[in-house]
């Protein structure tokens, strides 16, 4: 039987291997991780992450090829693939701070498994790294006196959060990037197989080592500049009259262009896009390419102009002010279907409708308000400097309330930021809800998921990114 042991139990370690083990009975597979909380919380009813489908697939595979454990040291010695899907995150400090990536997970997992390993072993990037990481993880594991033979591969993960599982069951595509020497690939074909228990072989990619962990960055920065640019285009429309909506689908009726990622918004978050773009910025500033740096460093400055406009929309409309005003916000986590809060963009306009006084009533169905006050609290990194991105004061917090109902949250309140596109936000009463409300009463819907002329024969005066007034 084959042994798979991954290294990271987290919004990638998890559901990958939950799916692996699924669609390979004939496979043991071991999620390892430092966090003992993390580990149990796999092992109860009550899983540590919000994703629909994965309840079941973990309940269909755990305890007879799916396990859980805190025991690294044990399941890397045993197995012979090993995944390492550990947090990548932005370096804070140091050489490149701001916008490098943070390998130390990484590099003390490699160190582990160098220490630990007493047989051969294929190990899969499956984190976000730079590129060129490989090179150095493959110093670091041979670097054994003990005559182990490390092959590296990188198998980057294109799964989003809220569709892991349908992405996860049905990829566009399996990306591996292997040494082109014979055992780098018969490393690749090991991994293929692992694959082929469900994917189709002509979406399983074999490419260079390089070209592997490039193609990564290069998938989200490009994701990222579409909402970018469309993001762009809805400033522009809101200056002139025309409706983003459908200059998103006249332009995506293009088969060039395509429909997809062309949802204007309040602005992207989730923990990769910005960290995976400032890392390729930082790439190539290192290799020279200041104007290439320049041009990704614009989908991020759009990101931040969006979230900031967004702010200052509500402001202006309520007479300049929202000072000991009451703003509901529906909706905290960075995407629907998911509780995850990871630079969310509800992070940046709490902070930017607390700076001018506002107090805030939140609800969302996943986050919860331990998690909204540490993101609130969060001396969060600041890439460049926007003023609204400050650490909130003590006391700015108190101003934030988080409740669990979209009714209550908007009781009494003078204007509604919509942040997250959950379904439930589109079918709420809202004709209730303004009855409830203070006069004149404001909607900001930072998702464009609400009927404006519905809303607007109720009596709220709404605004929509990139739709007429
Ligand atoms: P995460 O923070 O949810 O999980 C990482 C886990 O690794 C944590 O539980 C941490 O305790 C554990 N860990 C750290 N060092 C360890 C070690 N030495 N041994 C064992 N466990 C260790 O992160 P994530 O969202 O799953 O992302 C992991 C990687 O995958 C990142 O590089 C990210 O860029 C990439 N990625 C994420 C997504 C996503 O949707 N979240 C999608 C594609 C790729
Ligand atoms: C993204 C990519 O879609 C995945 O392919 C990738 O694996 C992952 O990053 C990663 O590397 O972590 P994720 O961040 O989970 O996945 O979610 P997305 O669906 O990409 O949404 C990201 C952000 O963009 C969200 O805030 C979302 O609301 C926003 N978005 C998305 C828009 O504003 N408009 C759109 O049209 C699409």
């Amino acid at each position: 039987m084959v042994k798979i042991c991954c290294l990271g139990a987290g919004y990638v370690g998890g559901p990958t291997m939950a799916i692996i083990a699924l669609k390979c009975p004939a496979i043991e597979v071991v999620v390892v991780d430092i966090s003992a909380a993390r580990i149990a919380a796999w092992n109860s009813d009550q899983l540590p992450i919000y994703e629909p489908g994965l309840d079941e697939v973990v309940k269909s595979c755990r305890g007879k090829n799916l396990f859980f454990s805190s025991d690294v040291e044990k399941h890397v010695l045993e197995a012979d693939i090993i995944f390492v899907s550990v947090n990548t995150p932005t370096k804070t400090r140091g050489l490149g701070a701001g916008k490098a990536a943070d390998l130390t997970y990484w590099e003390s997992a490699a160190r582990m498994i160098a220490d630990v390993s007493k047989s051969d072993k294929i190990v899969v990037e499956k984190s976000t790294v730079p590129v060129k990481t490989a090179e150095a993880i493959e110093k670091i594991l041979t670097h054994n006196t003990k005559g182990i033979n490390f092959q590296i591969l990188s198998n980057p993960e294109f799964l989003a959060e809220g569709t892991a599982i349908q992405d996860l069951l049905n990829p566009d595509r399996v990306l591996i990037g292997g040494r082109q020497s014979p055992e780098g690939q018969k490393a690749v074909e090991a991994l293929k197989a692992v694959y082929a228990n469900w994917v189709p072989e002509d979406r399983i990619i074999a490419t260079n080592l390089w070209s592997a962990e490039l193609s990564k960055l290069a998938a989200n920065a490009v994701l990222a500049q579409r909402i970018s640019s469309v993001n762009a285009m809805s400033a522009l429309c809101e200056a002139t009259g025309a409706d983003v909506t459908e200059v998103a689908y006249a332009v995506g009726k293009d088969s060039r262009i395509g429909p997809k990622f062309l949802n204007a918004s309040v602005g992207f978050g989730g923990s990769c896009f910005q960290k995976d773009i400032l890392n390729l910025i930082y790439i190539c500033e290192c290799n020279g390419l200041m104007e290439v740096a320049n041009y990704w460093k614009g989908v991020i400055k759009i990101n931040d102009y969006q979230k900031s406009r967004f702010v200052n929309r509500v402001v202006a409309s309520m007479f300049n002010t929202v000072s000991g005003k009451k703003i509901a916000v529906l909706g905290f986590a960075f995407k629907k279907d998911t509780g995850d809060t990871r630079e969310t963009p509800a992070i940046d306009v709490c902070k930017g409708l607390l700076g001018d006084k506002a107090n805030i009533s939140i609800y969302d169905p996943q986050v919860t308000e331990d998690q909204i006050q540490r993101d609130l609290s969060m001396n969060k990194f600041d890439w460049d400097h926007p003023p609204h991105l400050q650490p909130m004061s003590p006391s700015a917090i108190k101003q934030v309330s988080v409740v669990w109902d979209a009714y209550e949250a908007t009781k009494d309140a003078h204007g509604v930021c919509i942040l997250t596109e959950w379904d439930e936000f589109k079918t709420l009463d809202y004709q209730k809800i303004y009855d409830n409300m203070q006069k004149p009463a404001f909607i900001f819907d930072g998702r464009n998921i609400v009927d404006l002329e519905k809303l607007r024969k109720i009596g709220f005066i709404v605004y929509s990114i990139g739709k007429p007034l």
